[in-house]
Parts: structure tokens; sequence; C-alpha cells
């Protein structure tokens, strides 16, 4: 059964606990963490997660689109991230490696994502030590936009390599995720779906949520 991840970026703030409680039926909370350097957009950090961490169990998948995130990850994994996902765009090779390493010595699963423009290959060095690679199906900063079916081959050629690789590696895919994407990304080979305006702009979210599973 595919996972569903609605992202609190689409969130109303002023009324966030009853808008995460609202979702509880999903199987992960996605956080989309944006620093107006590496996105063109600023959006929240660590004192939302702190007490969103006080007001919910569900898994918590962190998306750092932030420069320089190997010096916040320890900060988000203690204030209750479950799963951290950097940007291989973000930092050399080695710093990614740490940040890797890192997120793995705090206990949590580690991701890593690549923008559209990033070939899947990137991500090889890397990919023996992931818990779950993120495949970006718009470019990040905003939500609310249109998927970019340039993504269908990337989800099958990240499905391919972990297949290859023999590794229990999560295939998530996030944008513009919605009843017709959400299909096409699980044929693809996608393991969890990031959804943001298509479950916090829907009538009944629960129910929307039960859709893009496929239920
Ligand atoms: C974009 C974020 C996505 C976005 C998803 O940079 O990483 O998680 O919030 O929102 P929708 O589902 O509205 O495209
Ligand atoms: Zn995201």
């Amino acid at each position: 059964m595919i996972k569903i991840a609605p992202s609190i970026l689409a969130a109303d703030f002023t009324r966030l606990g009853e808008d995460i409680d609202s979702i509880k039926t999903a199987d992960l909370l996605h956080f989309d963490v944006m620093d107006g350097v590496f996105v063109p957009n600023i959006s929240f950090g660590l004192p939302v997660i702190k007490d969103v961490r006080r007001v919910t169990d569900m898994p918590l998948d962190v998306h750092l689109m932030i420069k320089f995130p190997g010096k916040y990850i320890g900060k988000f994994c203690d204030l209750g991230a479950d799963i951290v996902v950097l940007h291989v765009e973000a930092e050399e090779p080695w710093e990614i490696k740490k940040g890797i390493r890192e997120v793995k010595a705090k206990g949590k699963k580690v991701g890593l994502s690549v923008k559209p423009g990033t070939p899947v290959s990137e991500l090889e060095p890397y990919a023996e030590s992931l818990d779950h690679i993120l495949i970006m199906s718009v470019e990040p900063g905003f939500g609310g936009q249109g998927f970019m079916p340039e993504a269908l081959p990337k989800i099958e050629e990240a499905a391919a390599l972990v297949n290859r690789l023999g590794i229990k590696c999560d295939i998530e895919v996030d944008g513009g995720i919605n009843r017709v994407t959400a299909r096409q990304c699980e044929n693809a080979g996608a393991t969890i779906l990031v959804a943001g305006s298509s479950v916090f702009h829907a009538a009944d979210r629960a129910e929307e949520i039960m859709i893009l599973r496929g239920n």
C-alpha cells in the first residue's frame, strides 16, 4: 500500500494543530523547510517542528531545502524529525556523506533528494546508505505547482537502482500529486507520495488521503 505524506506547507498556520489533526489518517507528515537561499522561498524551521512534535506522533518527514543542511541536521533530529531528507545539490559530496552519517548516528532515517534537473545517477554514490530517495516532481520552493511528467522515468530509474542494490529504500515523490498523478507515480515505482494542496484543499481530507492511496 502506497504511503501518503501531507505537506504542512499547504496547511493554515493560524490553526496548525487542527489541520494536523485533520490529516492524522495519513502515514507521515511532510515538513518543507526552506531558507530563501537554496530555494526562492522561506517557510518555517526549528520552533515549528518542536511544537508539532508535541501535538502528533505521526512520523515527521523533514525535507531540508536549505543550503548547508549539515549545520542543522542534529537540531532537527533532536527536536523530533524521524526522517531527514537532504538535497544532493546543497553541499559537497563529503558534506553530504557526513550529513548522512550524522542522521543515522542519531538513529533517524535519512533521505536524499534530486531536483527536476538533477539526474538520479547523482544519488548512486550514497544509495546504499539511504532509507528514502525523494524525487522532486516540481521545482522546489512552492506548493500548488503542476506535476512535471519528466519525473516519471526518474522514479522508474530510482526504483531500478534500489532493486539492483537490493536495499530497503522508499521512493518518495514530491510536488503536484493529485488523484491522476498519484497512480502514475505508483505505477512508476513510488512508495510514498507527498501531497500538499490536493489534501489540504480537499473538502474531505481523510477521504482524499484514501483516494490518493488508491482505496
Ligand atoms: C515544494 C515542496 C513540496 C510541496 C508539495 O518545494 O517540497 O513538498 O509543498 O505541495 P503540492 O502537493 O501542493 O505540490
Ligand atoms: Zn517537500
